[in-house]
């Protein structure tokens, strides 16, 4: 069933586990997220890129995400990840999505305070809740998601911030990044425990993959209920591919998709069961 993102968080803040939001482009890695979790029991949250609204039909994808979240028994939300644009999130509330996240960390502090706060404004009005993020994630390799410069979160004004804008969650810059680490993964979880104990809202992990598996678990002790997830799985996908290429074989392209989905599910399985704490 499709559920608020607000609603999923707030069992994951209470439970001391997290829930994974996973990046899609397409209807396998839909179905892949989605069924991974119904089989393994546990709340998923579908994230859509700002990114893509040039590529893919926004209300279109959103149909088909309500439809799969109504076959299922898990509670499934959809989010629209990294926007920087107030008309792709009024666009995203009207298509039905169930959260969104306004991206202003490029802005300064008071900037994206007055932004951010007028994006809640708008979403709350029609049930929709918000995430938002100070400090900023460094991209690492192979991830499409936009450059960050890897200033990490400040407790006082991540306090601040919360208190002013009335956001739902706060995306912690804690020094993961987008996409694969290049070198020694530095995250500061000394850092986590102290904008936990600044704000009360749930926290969210950007940068799931490449992260080690112990520092994720222990992130998730320090307050973390929603972690993002995208290069790993597109990386198995991609895999998939460039392996078949290699055979010169010419396939059907139902088989390359439906084998490509396959491909997909342990590493699914592999967050879906790291952040579950199962
Ligand atoms: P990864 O690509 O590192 O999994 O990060 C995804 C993300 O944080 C999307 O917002």
């Amino acid at each position: 069933m499709l559920v608020n993102t607000k609603e999923i968080l707030t069992e994951a803040q209470q439970g001391q586990y997290a829930v994974a939001a996973f990046n899609v482009y397409n209807l396998e890695t839909a179905q892949a997220a989605i069924q991974v979790s119904e089989r393994e029991g546990t709340p998923v949250i579908i994230a859509l890129g700002e990114r893509y609204f040039p590529t893919v039909d926004v209300e279109g994808f959103s149909a088909m995400i309500k439809a799969m979240a109504e076959k299922v028994k898990i509670p499934v939300a959809l989010h629209l990840d990294h926007a920087y644009e107030k008309e792709s999130i009024i666009r995203a509330i009207r298509a039905g999505f169930t959260s969104v996240m306004y991206d202003g960390s490029k802005y300064d502090l008071e900037q994206n305070i007055r932004f951010t706060k007028e994006i809640v404004e708008i979403a709350h009005m029609a049930g929709v809740s918000v995430e938002a993020e100070i400090g900023s994630v460094a991209r690492g390799a192979f991830s499409d998601e936009e450059e960050g410069d890897g200033t990490l979160t400040d407790p006082q004004s991540a306090k601040a911030f919360v208190a002013e804008t009335n956001v739902d969650f706060l995306a912690a810059a804690i020094g993961t990044v987008h996409g694969m680490y290049q070198g020694e993964p530095k995250i500061d979880l000394a850092l986590l425990e102290k904008i936990r104990e600044a704000v009360g809202i749930p926290l969210v992990l950007h940068g799931g993959s490449g992260t080690p598996e112990d520092v994720v678990k222990k992130a998730i002790e320090l307050g973390i209920c929603k972690v993002n997830v995208n290069t790993e799985v597109s990386m198995a996908a991609v895999s998939y591919l460039e392996k078949y290429a290699e055979k010169k074989q010419m396939a059907h392209l139902s088989i390359i998709m439906e084998e490509m989905q396959q491909a997909m599910e342990p590493v699914i399985t592999k967050f879906v069961r790291l952040l579950s704490q199962k």
